[in-house]
């Protein structure tokens, strides 16, 4: 059966590899790409090797020849100003990228980022002509007390609270459950299903079932090549959002694959 949505698989590099291995990783990627017209792939290197990879996807200011995009990890929701450390939404449009993660459970737990500021983000990247990939996801302690669906819904409205209805279309959802990410404990198809099929329904109180419909929604967290077809075959899981096993481009790719 056609998948009612086309795939969106991104690689989310965290705080590893060097610029050589970047490089190395990214061509890799972009030489397989070709073969997966039907998958959208985005790799999310750190914000200091993004030129690189924008290099090796041949990209300026854009998707290039090889057809993967490339993302931000996070950005700050001024346009400029004195902000040290900080990386524009603008700046990451002007080395090429197409895409950011925002409100990942990593900067929500390490670095205090609130549901209101990943909304501001979010706005911010819009403006900026980025496609946001906005995160939610529960602990295991929430999961375990039985608030998975309270947790992912305050998430989720909160960060996109200032986000009008017509926006909707332009951004992409990812469902990380926090107990699944680097622990290699994935989600059952059925536990990341019953979510994403709460989150496409959030999305439709918030605009249309129509639109809600349109809407992309990944599932990240322990994907490996191993669990990913399983989890494709769900009908609202859109793709996914690779940590660990997105450093090796076998792995991303045979991931990528199983959403093809
Ligand atoms: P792992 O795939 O390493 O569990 O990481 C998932 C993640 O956090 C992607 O954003």
């Amino acid at each position: 059966m056609p998948r009612r949505r086309k795939a969106i698989v991104a690689g989310n590099w965290k705080m590893h590899l060097d610029a050589a291995k970047a490089r190395a990783l990214a061509s890799a990627v972009a030489a397989a790409a070709p073969r997966m017209p039907t998958v959208d792939l985005v790799l999310c290197p750190p914000a200091p090797y993004l030129g690189e990879v924008a290099g090796a996807l041949g990209l300026s200011g854009g998707r290039g020849a090889s057809g993967v995009a490339l993302g931000g990890q996070n950005c700050h929701h001024k346009e400029s100003g004195a902000f040290t450390g900080e990386v524009a939404p603008g700046m990451l449009v002007d080395v090429g990228c197409r895409y950011c993660i925002l409100g990942h459970s990593e900067r929500r737990a390490l670095f205090g980022e609130t549901d209101a500021m990943i909304d501001a983000k979010v706005q911010a990247a819009l403006a900026a002509g980025l496609t946001p990939i906005v995160c939610v996801g529960e602990s295991l302690e929430e999961r375990e007390a039985g608030r998975t669906e309270a947790v992912v819904t305050a998430q989720l409205l909160g960060s996109l609270a200032g986000l009008p209805a017509a926006d909707l279309p332009r951004i992409v959802v990812a469902y990380e459950p926090v107990w699944a990410i680097g622990t290699g404990k994935v989600a059952t198809p059925e536990q990341a299903q019953e979510v994403h099929a709460l989150v496409r329904g959030l999305l439709a109180s918030r605009s249309s079932a129509a639109v809600a419909d349109g809407i992309r929604i990944q599932y990240g967290g322990s994907v490996k090549p191993d669990n990913a077809a399983e989890l494709a075959s769900r009908p609202d899981i859109d793709g996914a959002l690779v940590g660990g096993a997105s450093l090796k481009a076998d792995d991303f790719l045979a991931i990528a694959a199983a959403f093809a």
